[in-house]
């Protein structure tokens, strides 16, 4: 079990290191999206509000060394914007000689400048600890990795001063009924291109769920697997014995897996004239993009008649806004539907901002990676530190 502590604390002239993920997407020294920004505002308001001060910790990017287009400074004006008190910390070795002022926020350096963050260095642990006498991890986009800021740093902190924030708790207690007690008929629509990450997940789905609809790119090498014709689509060779086995277990237990009837393809190269074509005649010189219209007809039909719906499938891609006009219309076709809705996945939560009714979605989860593990009951280090016995 995991409880968070955090709301019995007593904060005054206390400093409280929050691990945060503000890993925001950024787009010529612009911040593009800032829900993650605004996912970790209940933990820092709750904390301002008890007079706390804040050492607020988070990765940015994935720089190779200390390249400063990915410093945490690029972070200051949207937290000032939104009225904290935020001062950035060049050194933080130096916060435990300076006076503690309730209500600031002290923002440090991208951990990912440190290599020490990635290889796991205790030493490092030990110094950011030093920084402050409670310690609370709000990080969920972060769980499924072994950071030193999210596995040994928490362990510097007596268990009664380390919790987990108010994101990860609202994180969890969502998912956690949606991989328990997921309200029937349940579909699961997935997608996108990384298909060893979805494997785990549709194996765990197929206990749960009505039907599994599968898109691109993923369904390309379901399709392969099938013999079916896909062009030059995506496909993973090394997968194919997996998808053969996770359509035989589908049939086994009577769970359709729903594939695509028409797609939006480019041809010769994804910079290529773009077209529809029959799913079941993919010219060999064509690269499935998306899905085409009749397919969006078809997965807004099954979404009209379901009560939970999970969807985990970036389509197409934001250079050209056209190639993702099928993702964002399914999705406000969730939106509109009095089903339970829950998007996973930077990629595909970056679509639903652009659909017009994206605020009815349920849930859209900061984390990808850390919400398909979860779902898909893989061990979630992070969250060992605050596991109770
Ligand atoms: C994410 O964007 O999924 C998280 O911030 C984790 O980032 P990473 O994949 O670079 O570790």
């Amino acid at each position: 079990m995991i409880h968070q502590k955090l709301s019995s604390w007593h904060m005054l002239n206390k400093r409280i290191f929050v691990r945060a993920d503000l890993n925001v997407p950024i787009s010529q020294g612009n911040i593009t999206n800032d829900f993650r920004l605004q996912s970790i505002m209940p933990t820092l308001d709750f904390i301002i509000e008890h007079k706390g001060s804040i050492v607020l910790a988070t990765h940015l990017g994935r720089p190779k060394n200390k390249n400063p287009e990915f410093s945490t400074k690029i972070l200051i004006p949207w937290f000032e914007k939104h009225g904290y008190t935020i001062r950035f910390i060049e050194d933080f070795t130096k916060i435990t000689s300076e006076k503690i002022v309730p209500k600031e926020i002290l923002l440090l350096e991208n951990l990912r400048f440190f290599p020490e963050e990635k290889n796991g260095d205790p030493l490092f642990a030990k110094q950011l600890a030093h920084t402050a006498q409670y310690y609370v991890n709000d990080a969920f986009g972060v769980l499924h990795e072994y950071d030193c800021s999210v596995t040994l740093l928490p362990y510097e902190f007596p268990e009664n001063k380390r919790s987990i924030g108010f994101l990860i708790e609202k994180e969890l207690s969502v998912l956690a009924q949606l991989k328990e007690h997921p309200q029937q008929p349940f579909i699961a629509i997935l997608g996108g291109e990384k298909i060893k990450d979805k494997i785990p997940l549709m194996k765990h789905l197929l206990s749960k769920v009505e039907s599994l609809i599968i898109c691109p790119a993923l369904c390309f090498s379901f399709l392969a697997a099938r013999k079916q014709t896909v062009g030059k689509s995506l496909v993973d060779t090394t997968m194919i014995p997996t998808c053969k086995e996770i359509m035989l277990q589908a049939e086994n237990s009577n769970i359709p897996c729903i594939f695509p009837v028409d797609y939006q393809v480019a041809y010769n190269s994804i910079d290529g004239p773009l077209d529809i074509v029959d799913g079941q005649k993919i010219p060999d010189n064509a690269i499935g993009i998306s899905v085409g219209p009749k397919t969006v007809a078809n997965i807004t039909e099954i979404i009209n008649h379901a009560k939970t719906i999970f969807l985990n499938c970036a389509m197409g891609f934001s250079e050209r806004p056209e190639t993702q006009e099928s993702t964002i219309a399914i999705i406000n076709a969730m939106a509109q539907s009095s089903a339970i809705t829950i998007i996973a996945g930077g990629d595909s939560v970056d679509s639903a901002f652009h659909a017009k009714y994206y605020s009815q979605i349920d849930h859209l989860s900061t984390g990808g990676g850390a919400a398909l593990a979860y779902l898909s009951d893989t061990v979630l280090p992070g969250l060992n530190p605050f596991e109770e016995k």
